[in-house]
């Protein structure tokens, strides 16, 4: 049996600790789908779906067993779709728990047949998130410590076009 997890997010835009936790996935199960999603409670992203796919691409091209799609719908019938057994999320820090913890139970009643399976952060990653990369590159801060090298320039170009 080929053991598929999913790992969903808003990579609104991908940063290195989206790397870092795909990457780490990508040795745990036989196929990771990196699933480009729609988080309802945020606000109207800066990258088109498609853009965001791009770049996921760009950035996991090397690993052989990662593929990305995109999700308009819910999770839980995703996982099912595919037959998936998992679905990783990073978790940062305790302020990421509760919101976590109130998805992967939700995502449980709807489908009880996958897991939520967590995998922490490395220390460096530990304050980086898509939110503070946008703040940064918006002002003209320098971002490199924290996207992809191959995807820097697209992320500066158009958030810097945003202001
Ligand atoms: O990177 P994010 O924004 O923390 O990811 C959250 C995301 C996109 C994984 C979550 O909002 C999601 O699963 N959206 C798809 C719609 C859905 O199934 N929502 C119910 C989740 S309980």
């Amino acid at each position: 049996m080929r053991r598929i997890a999913v790992c969903p997010g808003s990579f609104d835009p991908p940063t290195l600790g989206h790397l870092d936790i795909i990457t780490r996935a990508s040795k745990l199960f036989d196929k990771v789908i990196v699933l480009v999603s729609r988080n309802a409670g945020k606000a109207t992203p800066s990258f088109t779906a498609t853009e965001r796919m791009l770049m996921i691409q760009a950035v996991t091209a090397d690993l052989d067993n990662v593929v990305i799609d995109i999700l308009d719908g819910l999770l839980a019938d995703y996982v099912r779709t595919v037959g998936a057994i998992a679905i990783v999320k990073g978790l940062r820090a305790v302020s990421d728990f509760e919101y976590e913890f109130q998805m992967a139970l939700a995502n449980k009643k709807l489908y009880a047949d996958a897991e939520t399976v967590f995998l922490t952060t490395t220390a460096e990653n530990m304050y980086l998130s898509s939110s503070v990369v946008k703040q940064i590159a918006y002002f003209g801060g320098d971002i490199s410590h924290f996207v992809p090298s191959a995807i820097h320039d697209d992320i500066t170009q158009r958030l810097i076009k945003e202001r």
